[in-house]
């Protein structure tokens, strides 16, 4: 139905008995997205009993994230996120959100980004320096250790080389997995059961809060450390040790499947283009000549690789699925929304869009010439998010992606393996982030 607002709204087709659409939903969730944007601006889902409404359009989408009077953090996903984040940044009402990203900003400012820049490019140059020609690796493992390296030592001043920075970086794929399933499962029960699957994710939440709480510990008892990373700007913040813990567990949730995976989408990407990984290796070898150190100015003459990684998030943005819920009454689309009613909002949805991305199935980097993005309404990319809620690590999360594909490229070719590769493996695995399958890729050296 076209409304008088000039939106379609429609109820979503394919609901199953009692389950509605959960199982489009955890089976094959990124083509039933995308044919969600074929049945309205505003679609109706149901998720088990709940009734959600699925935002299709860009300028919705941009609505209810800069509208903070009427929706606010909430709805099925969310709520199933918070009992392990707690009450950080990430979660919080809009009321205690303001002052607790007033605080926490410091850390990504740009002379705080400046400061992580030469700790990106250090930890880019050695994560592919163990790697053996002709060897095979997996992938997105390789990108959750660098990952997981550079925030742990840029916000934490961590040891990267510590047994916890390992175990961490070891155990938020199965985080992520375990998260994701209890998203998008309708009842509670399940999340329970004492399946293998329930007791890995069980094991690697509790490994992620004794690294933290440990981390935070050494910090209270070992003194002030050093005087400019987020610990010590919660310190001197205030921070009881329970913030302390939920504002970790956050950034480290949010900052890491998030970069690891769109870090291991581009490697895919340009493993499947020789000639672009070529391009992107030659101008990383112009730019970052061995031994030259790291600055802004020479990060903004990474042109391919960032549009590389630009393309990538246009094409699997990590965080493809959130939600909102509606604090007080409200028309939105021309359809009133009654308080507590979940809004879903999905940046993979409108980044497939083939109206605002031509052949939207395509990886092409050259959408992002200057040229051919200004015709872009800005809503249309979206992967960190809008308003007051968009993500704090957006320069950060795309700094170190371009270093590290920069870095990576310009010393490795990554080929994929003879023959031609299950399709399983190269399904995409929508958890809380967009996962490639298990990827295995051979290691050429450039010489
Ligand atoms: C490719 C990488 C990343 C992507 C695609 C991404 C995406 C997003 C999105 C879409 C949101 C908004 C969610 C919402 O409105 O409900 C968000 C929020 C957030 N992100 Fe990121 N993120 C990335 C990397 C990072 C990094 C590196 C950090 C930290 C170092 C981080 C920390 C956070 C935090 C703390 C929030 C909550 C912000 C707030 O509510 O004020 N993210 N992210």
């Amino acid at each position: 139905m076209t409304t008088q607002t000039g939106y379609r709204t429609s109820r979503a087709a394919g609901a199953r008995p009692l389950l509605g659409h959960v199982p489009a939903l955890f089976r094959d969730p990124l083509p039933f997205l995308r044919s969600l944007a074929e049945q309205g601006d505003l679609v109706e889902i149901r998720l088990g009993p709940q009734r959600a409404m699925m935002l299709c359009s860009p300028d919705l989408f941009h609505h209810v994230l800069t509208d903070t009077r009427h929706f606010d953090k909430g709805g099925p996903l969310f709520d199933k996120l918070r009992w392990f984040l707690g009450d950080g940044l990430g979660s919080t009402p809009h009321e205690v959100h303001r002052r607790q990203r007033r605080q926490l900003q410091p850390a990504f400012r740009p002379d705080a980004l400046s400061r992580y820049l030469e700790v990106m490019l250090e930890e880019a140059l050695s994560a592919s320096s163990g790697w053996k020609d002709d060897a095979v690796i997996e992938v997105e493992q390789h990108a959750y250790r660098l990952i997981a390296r550079i925030i742990t030592r840029t916000m934490f001043s961590a040891d990267g080389s510590s047994a916890e920075v390992a175990s961490l970086a070891a155990s938020y794929p199965d985080f992520h997995e375990g998260i994701g399933r209890h998203m998008r499962s309708p009842f509670r029960l399940l999340d329970r059961l004492p399946t293998p699957a329930n007791r890995r994710f069980r094991q690697a939440c509790s490994i992620v809060s004794q690294v933290v709480e440990g981390a935070i510990d050494a910090r209270r008892h070992g003194g002030t450390g050093p005087g400019h990373d987020l610990l010590a700007l919660m310190v001197k913040e205030g921070m009881s040790d329970r913030e302390m813990r939920d504002q970790v567990v956050t950034m480290l949730t949010g900052g890491i499947g998030t970069s690891a995976s769109a870090l291991g989408w581009a490697l895919f990407f340009l493993s499947r283009d020789p000639a672009l990984a070529d391009a992107v290796a030659e101008e990383a070898r112009v730019v970052l000549p061995a031994g030259a150190g790291i600055d802004r100015d020479a990060l903004g003459r990474l042109d391919l690789a960032r549009r590389v990684v630009t393309e990538t998030l246009r094409y699997y943005p990590s965080a493809w699925f959130f939600s909102r819920a509606v604090t007080s009454p409200v028309e939105l689309a021309g359809r009133r929304l009654e308080k507590g009613t979940a809004v879903l909002l999905s940046p993979y949805l409108i980044h497939h869009r083939p109206d605002l991305y031509p052949e939207p199935e395509l990886f092409d980097i050259d959408r992002w010439l200057p040229g051919r993005r200004a015709g872009m309404p800005r809503e249309a990319y979206i992967p960190f998010g809008v308003g007051s809620r968009k993500c704090i690590g957006d320069v950060y999360a795309l700094t170190e992606l371009t270093l590290a594909v920069a870095v990576i490229t310009s010393r490795w070719r990554l080929e994929p393996l003879p023959g031609p590769v299950p399709r399983h493996l190269l399904e995409p695995r929508p958890w809380t982030v967009i996962h490639p399958g298990p990827l295995h890729l051979r290691l050429r050296g450039r010489r």
